[in-house]
């Protein structure tokens, strides 16, 4: 059985709803604030979990109320935390999260998580055998995103790079990870030009999310668009880890890309009904009658 293991940032997310974000220099009032675990990381590791894969998690948190919330959190969602390791001089990481006009805007403050060094994962990559699936993002330095991706490509583990938040990535990078996956903007950013040229540069690699509307690769022959679902939006923060999540354990049940993104596009509809990051991640459960689980 393969192991699907997330590198990346835990934190806990301060969330604001108002009807209208504050311009340059403005204030304007809020309806509603709440707390909740978070991190593109943390995230990933949770979604996976809930569709039934055991999962390790790798990161770091502060020694504070936070940094045990978010231990807790991913306890209690059966994750594997003996890679989660507290830091003294920093606090657990936060992400500053206002909802309006249906969508989000994000800050995040990294702190602990800028110290998931090349240093700190090597003993936990060092345990991982041929196959199994890594999960990154980029709220983490970008020179432990590049060590694992090297270390995966020279030791036949399976990569995934998850390129949130966008910043500048090296082309070698692009060459030895094994499945790329932005959105549109990230798409656009890192690929500066055509989003078709873009795909069949990297057939079987690139897949770019789309939000409701699914997402695209390309074959090595053509194009292929897999639909996404339509829901009623509550909360979009978290879709696109979700997504993440539900294509390593895709890639740990062996579907093939298409198969794959069709149930990575099922768990993350799913996962924008409920409120913050991770209350509407589904478990198999919850998406068994529209997957043959
Ligand atoms: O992808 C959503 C996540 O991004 C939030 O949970 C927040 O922590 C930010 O990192």
């Amino acid at each position: 059985m393969k192991n699907i293991i997330v590198i990346g940032s835990m934190s806990i997310d301060l969330v604001v709803s108002a009807s209208k974000r504050p311009g340059k220099g403005e204030t304007v009032l809020g309806d509603d604030f709440f707390t909740t675990p978070g991190g593109k990381g943390a995230n990933q590791a949770v979604a996976a979990s809930r569709l039934g894969e055991q999962v390790h998690m790798v990161g770091r948190i502060g020694e504070d109320d936070f940094g045990k919330e978010i231990y807790e959190n991913l306890k209690n969602n059966n994750v594997i935390v003996s890679g989660v390791e507290p830091v003294t001089h920093l606090p657990s990481g936060t992400a500053h999260i206002t909802l309006s006009e249906q969508d989000n805007s994000i800050i995040v403050v990294p702190s602990a998580n800028y110290e998931v060094t090349p240093t700190f994962v090597q003993k936990h990559l060092e345990s991982l055998s041929e196959g199994d699936i890594v999960l990154l993002q980029q709220e983490i330095p970008s020179e432990t995103v590049e060590f694992v991706i090297d270390y995966c490509s020279k030791n036949g583990l399976v990569s995934i790079l998850n390129p949130a938040p966008y910043r500048e990535i090296s082309d070698s990078i692009i060459e030895k990870v094994d499945y790329l996956t932005p959105n549109e903007t990230e798409s656009d950013a890192m690929f500066k030009g055509d989003l078709d040229d873009a795909l069949s540069a990297y057939p079987m690699k690139l897949i770019v999310t789309l939000g409701e509307n699914g997402a695209v690769y390309h074959n090595g022959h053509e194009k292929v668009q897999v639909d996404g679902f339509i829901r009623d939006v509550k909360d979009t923060t978290g879709a696109g880890d979700t997504f993440n999540g539900a294509f390593a354990v895709a890639l740990q049940k062996e579907y093939n890309l298409e198969k794959a993104l069709a149930f990575a596009n099922l768990a993350a509809s799913h996962s924008v009904t409920g409120m913050g990051a991770q209350s509407g991640m589904p478990t198999l459960e919850d998406i068994k009658g529209e997957w043959d689980v």
